[in-house]
């Protein structure tokens, strides 16, 4: 899904050779099974390849669009091979009734045999302190359809422990949807089996008590400290959901909302809106063309034995070098998506 050829050779622009060696395959889990390397020459993730930390703060694997998927709706579950999602969460917890538990993850372990193509496929288990946890976890824990398992109302790494206890080979994931994980999100973050975050919004606005606004300034802080975890820690992390299906304008304000912040992507519950999400979090044309111009104006200035070039009226330095080029590999990892 990678045209590994273009992000290489941009890899190996941002890096030069003596950082060669440490690139790897895999996903962001990789990383952190990287053993022998200090913490700064840790590597951020990117599709199939690993950049180090620093390098690249911001660019993944896209998950412009996650799109949450009942694992009881069969239809769903089929539909969602073709759809333009760029990760699935496959629901077993909320979106399954209690009477539909066991046959929906019966259900599931033989959907996950099919081809869902490039979308990342991430498997939404049961608390494992509820009747269904255990019986989730035995069921994915070494299922190959699964990429990753996420873990409903993580509150504090020991959560992760257990869950890593029972699934030592996938990478976790953790709902950040509790007043506790607000607090703790940092040692989250920080746990090693961790590799990506979703804001459980609604769970997360229950628990504060909080009344809905369009600008959700009660959700503000939670949200950013999740941001803070996951980018000092390396996590993928993708903001909540917005519950009206069908109002297209508010999806895309509440993108436009987290996008700016510097979330990856947005959870989606509706086939409607991934095209909003896919586009609101893809580099624009003119994003695209100023990184190409940046990277050309900042090359002219170095070779010219300057530090800072000039590029409509504003400064470009070092630093924003590495975001231009981390915005044309995240435009590239895209289009070989689409
Ligand atoms: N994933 C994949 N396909 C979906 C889908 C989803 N989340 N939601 C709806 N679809 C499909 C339907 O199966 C239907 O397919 P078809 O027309 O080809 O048969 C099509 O999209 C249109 O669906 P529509 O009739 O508009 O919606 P609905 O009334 O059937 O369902 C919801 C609306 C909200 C109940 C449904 O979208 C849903 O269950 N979403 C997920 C909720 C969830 O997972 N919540 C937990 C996390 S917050
Ligand atoms: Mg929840």
């Amino acid at each position: 899904m990678v045209n590994l050829r273009g992000v290489l050779a941009l890899f190996w622009v941002n890096t030069g050779p003596t950082l060669g060696q440490h690139w790897a395959c895999g996903e962001n889990i990789l990383r952190r099974s990287i053993s022998g390397l200090a913490e700064s020459d840790k590597m951020m993730p990117f599709g199939a390849i690993l950049l180090p930390r620093g390098i690249m703060t911001n660019a993944h694997r896209p998950y412009r669009s996650v799109l949450y998927i009942p694992a009881s709706n069969a239809r769903a579950l089929e539909k969602a091979q073709t759809l333009p999602a760029d990760a699935i969460i496959f629901d077993l917890e909320d979106a399954v009734a209690p009477a539909e538990k066991d046959a929906a993850r019966a259900a599931l372990v033989l959907a996950l045999q099919g081809d869902y193509g490039p979308r990342a496929r991430i498997v939404r288990v049961n608390g494992l302190d509820t009747g269904w946890g255990a019986a989730d976890m035995a069921a994915f824990a070494g299922h190959a359809g699964a990429d990753a398992l996420l873990l409903p109302k993580v509150n504090a790494p020991a959560d992760l422990d257990a869950a890593h206890a029972l699934a030592p080979a996938k990478p976790l994931w953790a709902m950040m949807e509790t007043a506790l994980a607000m607090l703790n999100a940092a040692q989250i973050a920080a746990h090693p089996a961790l590799a990506g975050m979703v804001m459980g919004t609604n769970d997360l606005a229950k628990e504060l008590g909080s009344r809905h606004r369009s600008d959700r300034l009660a959700l503000q802080t939670g949200l950013g400290l999740c941001l803070l975890a996951a980018r000092a820690h390396g996590c993928v992390i993708v903001d909540g959901v917005f519950n009206a299906f069908r109002d297209d304008a508010g999806l895309a304000a509440e993108c436009a909302q987290g996008r700016d912040m510097g979330f990856d992507g947005k959870t989606l519950i509706h086939p409607a809106q991934l095209p909003i999400a896919n586009a609101a979090f893809a580099p624009s044309p003119a994003e695209i063309e100023l990184a190409h111009r940046q990277i050309a104006a900042f090359d002219e200035a170095v070779a010219a034995g300057q530090a800072v070039a000039v590029v409509d009226g504003k400064i470009v330095e070092n630093l924003h070098i590495f975001t231009a080029k981390a915005l044309l590999i995240k435009a590239e990892a895209i289009a070989a998506m689409e």
